[in-house]
């Protein structure tokens, strides 16, 4: 049986380009990679050889074939029209600036014929704002990742108003068959759902610092060994119905709590005009120096790879 896919074009060969390349070779797509400084695309064919060769040595090559055969999958160009010329999906990774990406769009539009989806991964912007005009423009879509992509699987799928329903689906599709979690919003909002979610939970933990309640060793804490422990497994509706005989019964048992408590939050902080800034930025210096911050990076992203697998792991102990 042939594992060989359609062809997937990706623009801007970064961080996020590379995680991109090697999730859709993992299962046959024909993977051309374009960026505008072509050292770039050396760099990161020299560097998915090296990280695919490293996962397959260490179990954790996703997708059904070898490091080797991933690899051929992927090739390099220095042109945007032959790196996207007859692509089923073009996946964007120019870095997040409004004006790069129409500029991006305007380039692609140019170039790409009818069916081709154009997916952006942009983490900020929604999509109507570097689409509108454009004459595919019912072909742009928003698949935003959440880094490190090969361990985090989740994608937002945001659609602009006009983007055409099909695309959404497609854009879903493809995202389930590359092994990434796919939610699919029913239209663009500012910050998308994760980054509404992170923030509001930012503010509360910025109006906790601020009051002086706690500090930041301590607050973190409440994430990374309290909420977290089940986040990473269950979302907070889940929890919440596991917390009570059901959902019906947490709302009659919690919902005037959770509310009175609510109404005590008090105002979306001003972090850039924050008093306590300078103490939370110090007291982040010395639990992890600016120097040691890579360091860091590197045990999160080991921890990651180490929950991904105990996550797949545990799934298949409880069927629904
Ligand atoms: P990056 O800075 O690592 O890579 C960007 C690449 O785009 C560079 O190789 C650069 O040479 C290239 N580039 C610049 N202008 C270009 C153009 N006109 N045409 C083609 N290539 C061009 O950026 P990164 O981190 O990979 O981010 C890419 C996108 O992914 C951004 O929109 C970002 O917000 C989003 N994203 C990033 C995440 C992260 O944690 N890094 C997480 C989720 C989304």
């Amino acid at each position: 049986m042939s594992t060989k896919k359609e062809k997937v074009g990706i623009v801007g060969s970064g961080l996020i380009g590379r995680s991109w390349a090697m999730l859709f070779a993992s299962v046959g797509y024909q993977v051309t990679v374009f960026d505008i400084v072509p050292q770039q695309v050396t760099d990161a064919l020299k560097d998915i050889e090296v990280q695919l060769k490293t996962l397959e040595k260490d179990g954790l090559l996703r997708g059904t074939l070898n490091a080797d055969q991933q690899f051929k999958c992927i090739t390099g160009s220095t042109d945007l029209a032959t790196a996207v010329k007859d692509a089923i999906f073009v996946q964007e990774c120019v870095p997040e600036s409004l004006d790069l990406k129409k500029k991006v769009f305007q380039n692609l539009d140019k170039v790409v014929d009818d069916k081709t989806i154009l997916s952006s991964s942009t983490s900020t912007t929604v999509p109507s704002l570097f689409s509108e005009g454009l004459k595919h423009k019912s072909q742009v879509i928003v698949s935003h990742p959440v880094n490190p992509p090969y361990y985090v699987p989740l994608v937002e799928i945001v659609p602009a108003p006009w983007t055409k329903p099909e695309v959404a689906k497609k854009t879903r599709e493809i995202m389930i068959e590359i092994g990434q979690e796919p939610v699919s919003l029913s239209r663009e909002l500012e910050g998308f759902v994760l980054n509404r979610i992170q923030y509001t939970i930012l503010n509360e933990v910025w109006r906790l610092l601020e009051g002086g309640i706690v500090d930041v060793q301590d607050v973190d804490k409440v994430i990374s060994e309290g909420l977290g422990m089940r986040y990473a497994f269950l979302g907070s509706l889940e929890t919440a119905h596991l917390n009570a005989e059901g959902m019906k019964s947490y709302i009659e048992r919690y919902g005037d709590t959770i509310y009175k408590v609510s109404t005590t939050m008090g105002d979306i902080p001003k972090m850039t005009q924050s008093k306590a800034a300078d103490s939370i930025c110090n007291q982040l210096n010395s639990m992890v120096p600016i120097d040691k911050l890579q360091e860091r990076r590197a045990w999160r992203d080991a921890c990651l790879t180490r929950l991904a697998l105990l996550k797949k792991e545990m799934n298949k102990t409880y069927k629904k």
